[in-house]
Order: structure tokens, then sequence, then C-alpha cells
């Protein structure tokens, strides 16, 4: 165990799927061991796009039992919902004074968003990173497990750090994204356009809650074309994919075998995708039966997020008491 602090968390925003795995959780699992985690469910950021809440219980208890499906064991981690942390939201508000309108307006998740709901561009959407560096930095956290896609949130949220240890003094270390010396990971979707998603793209999306017959349909319609002309032709986007997802699933000698058939030319995609299909339910089934028991127990998540809250919020408190002294916000 070393002294690094590790914050992450997911939106309760739909079912998980494998780029959540391969992006986070997979990370999550690997560094309970070795750090101090605390790896929550951010209910209060699924605000910002699913305002409507009637749906969010049943989210939270999905998001909570999936993660711990896949083996986060939340006696080793602290593992809670963002809203029972109330520190979190007095530490956004300081930070928004940290934070200008202009970068705010510039953020890739931000401009996307615009696009997407231009019926509901809330100040929350536009305060998304704030919120997601007061999450991270209220455990002086230094490593956050996180798939390519919050790579900018995480830029930023240095930013933010810099700014407030610029104004107030040396409070806060800065926070990198992390993959285990690896790139960050981004799980393509199968149609080869844009990524997994937990809201769009469905059919191209392999969520952990999948039932057998689904993922296979769902990778047999997975985008292919004809298969080489020319040995060691370089692979297009959408066939890259599914490799990828291979090398994720598969044993590695099922991997070089199709790998040596593409540059040989003798590529067979509809046996590839059947040899990735019962590779994935091998990979999916143990964790959705798992999830599934897990998720339909109220007593135990409800025991869980207890405990989780219990020990987030005694690290948050900790961490606001320096904070309102070094901004000076103590009068007695
Ligand atoms: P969210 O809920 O969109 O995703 C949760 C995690 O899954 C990763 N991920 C992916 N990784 C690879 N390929 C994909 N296709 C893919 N899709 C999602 C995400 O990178 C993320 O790690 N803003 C965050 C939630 C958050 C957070 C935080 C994260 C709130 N506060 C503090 C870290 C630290 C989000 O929307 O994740």
């Amino acid at each position: 165990m070393t002294n690094a602090i590790v914050m992450s968390g997911i939106r309760p925003t739909g079912f998980l799927h494998l780029g959540n795995y391969f992006g986070a959780v997979r990370n999550y699992v690997r560094m309970q061991d070795q750090f101090t985690c605390y790896f929550m469910v951010a209910d209060l950021h699924s605000l910002t796009t699913h305002p409507d809440t009637k749906e969010l219980k049943g989210h939270v208890a999905r998001v909570l039992a999936e993660n711990i499906a896949c083996g986060l064991d939340p006696e080793k981690v602290a593992l809670y919902c963002q809203s029972h942390v109330r520190e979190t939201t007095e530490l956004y508000l300081y930070l928004n004074m940290l934070a200008y309108t202009g970068e705010l307006e510039k953020t890739t998740t931000f401009k996307d968003k615009v696009r997407l709901q231009p019926e509901n561009i809330n100040a929350g959407l536009l305060t998304y990173p704030v919120l997601q560096t007061a999450d991270i930095i209220l455990h002086r956290a230094t490593l956050v497990p996180v798939g390519k896609d919050q790579e900018q949130h995480l830029e930023m949220a240095r930013n933010f750090v810099k700014r407030f240890n610029h104004r107030y003094g040396e409070v806060f270390p800065e926070p990198q994204a992390f993959n285990f010396g690896e790139e960050l990971v981004k799980v393509p979707s199968l149609d080869g356009s844009g990524k997994m998603s937990k809201s769009e793209n469905q059919n191209a999306t392999i969520y952990l809650s999948d039932e057998d017959d689904l993922i296979r349909k769902k990778l047999m319609k997975a985008k292919t074309d004809a298969g080489p002309t020319a040995p060691e032709t370089p692979k297009p986007d959408y066939i890259e994919n599914l490799f990828q997802l291979m090398r994720l699933v598969s044993a590695e000698d099922v991997v070089k075998k199709f790998d040596e058939d593409y540059d040989q030319c003798r590529i067979r995609y509809g046996d590839m995708k059947k040899q990735l299909g019962e590779d994935m339910v091998k990979f999916i089934t143990p964790i959705r039966e798992k999830a599934e028991s897990i998720r339909t127990n109220p007593v135990y998540l409800k025991e869980v997020m207890e405990k989780g809250a219990e020990k987030a919020r005694k690290s948050a408190e900790e961490t606001m008491q320096i904070v309102r002294e070094a901004m000076g916000l103590k009068y007695y």
C-alpha cells in the first residue's frame, strides 16, 4: 500500500458497458489493494443531463452493484454516493469563483452537450468540470483512473488546483488521469462511429447487463467488410476495433490466429465475430449474474452506501478544515 490517494466516479445515467469497465472499473479493482481509494456514483453530475429523477434510485443501485460485481470490495475502498458527501458542494462553490466562463465554454463535453440538449443548457452543465474537480481534490487525490474522454476534465482540474494554490497557498496536489503506465482507454462502438456509451448508440454498445444472445447478436452485427486483398494491409478503424475488443476478452493465441489470418488475407469475419461473441459471453455472464443479485438486495446496498459515505466524509471534513482556513473563512 502506498500513500497515493485514488479517486474516480461514474454517472448513474444508464447501464454500465465495456467502455466503463475497461476505461475505469478494471483499474479501480487493480488499484484497491495498492492505494487508498475513493470511488463514487456521481448522482449530482447526472442531474445536469437527467433532471427527471424517477429512475435515479434504480440507476444508483445498478452502478454500485455492477462495480461490486466487477470485483470492487466495499470493505477495502470507500464506495459512496456523491450527494451523501455534502462537503463536495461547498468545495464546488469555492472552486466556481476560480473558474472562468470562457474556459468552461470551450470544454469539449460542454460543447457536445449543447449540441445534444439545446433546450437545457443549464449552468450545472457549464460548471460540470468544476464539480468533478471538487470530487477529486476533496480527498486530495492524485491518481484518477478514467477513460480517454475524461482527459480534458483532468487537465482543467490541474488548472483549478494551480489557481487555488497560487491564491490561497499549497493545499492541493495536482491530480493525473491514470491507467497503469499505458495510454488512456477509449472503447469504440461496434458500428465504427464514436465510443460505447450509456445512453447513446445502444445497439452498438455492449452492456454488462446484456443477456448472452443479445451480446452474440450485437457482435454479429458489428461493422466489417470483404476483408483485405493484399497481405499486411493496415486495418480500417472498425476492424481494428474488433481486434481491440478481442484483445480485451479473448486468449492470446486466439487473437494471434485472427491477426495472422488478416495479414494473410484469409480472415473470415463471421468466424471472428462468433469467437468474440463466445469469449465476450464468458466474460460478461458472471458479472451480470452477480450484479443482479446485489442490485436486488437493498439492505446490503444501504449498508455499502452508509459505510462508504462515512469513510468519504471523514476525509472530506479534514480537507475542508484546511480549505476554509487557507481561504480565510475562519473568523474566530
Ligand atoms: P462517465 O459516467 O461518463 O463514465 C465513467 C467512466 O467510464 C469511462 N468511459 C469510457 N472509457 C473508455 N471507453 C469508453 N467508451 C468509455 N465510456 C466511458 C469514463 O472515462 C469514466 O472514467 N465525469 C465523469 C464522472 C465523474 C468523475 C468524477 C470521474 C464525476 N466526478 C471524478 C473521475 C473523477 C463521467 O461522466 O464518467
